[in-house]
């Protein structure tokens, strides 16, 4: 049976501040997507949060990219967003670049990750989900959870894995892609994807299948924008076990917290702290920034769960080291590498500062 699982998500106003959301917010989702669940567009959904970005979980049967079911999304964040200004939530309607739908939610300030897959005789999948952080923040744990035997020791030891994943690698800023073979092509591979603000994993598949493995939102709204109006907050949605990595694979690159794109007025690097969905509340310095991850069994497109895997008290340590690192960055202020080199900062004073006192430059006598 062919199933679609798509995640849109938008920050549609924070509560209080960008650090969580609105009960209610998430109320007025619930009822748009039970009415379309009723209405027999949706299989089933589940709503949720990361800190103050509001996550539509859905399952159907449109296939990707579908009008209807963009609309759908479009719609709950418009409704949420009406109820966000009458609370006055802050940036109520941030995410939500465009006044009017044309098709599909890409490219108007939403991310969006989906998969359409022959759901298999067991199912099961993880969501994660980021607050404060950028698209790129999944090629690190995407790279160990697919190509790094250090982490995922089934592509050594799992037949069925052994002839490793491809990757689609997005180039964010020209608008092009490309796709690299692991293990044979990891030297070239890391080139692009350590470079997460221009080069983003789209997707990961399978060569011994070619079933998809993992896709993530590559959305980046301040370069759909043109100005900066918030992070872009970006899913993935990833398959486990059987010929995919078990789920304690896919887990365990997040007991590392590294070093993401985003914190404060998007301007800052710090740790990515694994939380559950109530502990995601980056309220210190606004973050540090946090990844969310929850678990489902797909049963005929059926939700089977949430399971909230970072829940799990094996994380604490990697929280801990958050907190700790997030001290240390902390203490950089205004200096680099904490705050994002000049033309990855998401709004500066350059400019003005600049028009104020470029005429007391000199050149320099050499
Ligand atoms: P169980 O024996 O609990 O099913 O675990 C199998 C496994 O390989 C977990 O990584
Ligand atoms: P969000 O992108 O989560 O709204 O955060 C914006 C920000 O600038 C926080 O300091
Ligand atoms: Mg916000
Ligand atoms: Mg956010």
């Amino acid at each position: 049976m062919k199933i679609t699982l798509s995640v849109i998500k938008a920050d549609i106003g924070g509560y209080v501040g960008h650090s969580d959301s609105h009960p209610e917010i998430l109320e007025v989702a619930r009822e748009k997507l039970k009415k379309a669940r009723l209405s027999g567009l949706l299989i089933d959904f589940e709503v949720t949060k990361c800190g103050d970005d509001a996550q539509l979980i859905m399952t159907h049967q449109q296939g990707e990219n579908n009008e209807k079911i963009h609309k759908l999304a479009w719609d709950t964040f418009i409704s949420g967003t009406e109820l966000a200004r009458k609370l006055k939530l802050y940036g109520a309607g941030q995410d939500l670049l465009s006044d009017a739908f044309s098709g599909n939610v890409k490219g108007m300030g939403p991310g969006v990750a989906e998969m359409e897959i022959e759901e298999r005789k067991s199912e099961p999948v993880i969501v994660f989900m980021a607050d404060k952080t950028s698209a790129g923040a999944w090629n690190l744990p995407l790279y160990k959870m697919f190509a790094d035997p250090f982490n995922t020791i089934g592509l050594v030891i799992a037949p069925n894995m052994h002839s490793g994943f491809s990757f689609e690698i997005h180039d964010v800023k020209e608008h092009k892609k490309i796709t690299l073979n692991s293990p044979e092509e990891i030297y070239d591979m890391l080139i692009f994807i350590g470079a997460p603000s221009r080069y983003a994993v789209k997707a990961v598949y399978s060569r011994d299948t070619g079933d998809i493995a993992a896709v993530s939102s590559t959305q980046r709204l301040a370069l759909i924008a043109g100005r900066y109006v918030g992070k872009d907050d970006p899913v993935c949605i990833v398959r486990a076990q059987g010929n995919f990595p078990a789920v304690g694979e896919i887990l365990e690159p997040f007991t590392h917290p590294t070093l993401v794109e985003g914190w404060m007025r998007g301007s800052h690097h710090g740790p990515l702290m694994p939380v559950s969905v109530e502990d995601s509340t980056p309220a210190r310095f606004d973050g540090p920034p946090r990844v969310t991850s929850l678990g489902f069994q797909l049963a005929e497109g059926k939700l089977v769960g949430p399971r909230d895997m970072f829940i799990d008290k094996s994380f604490d340590e990697a929280r801990h080291q958050a907190n700790l690192i997030a001290d240390y960055m902390r203490k950089h202020g205004p200096f680099e590498p904490h705050r994002l080199p000049l033309e990855e900062m998401e709004y500066t004073t350059m400019p003005q500062i600049m028009d104020k006192i470029s005429g007391r430059f000199e050149p320099l006598e050499e």
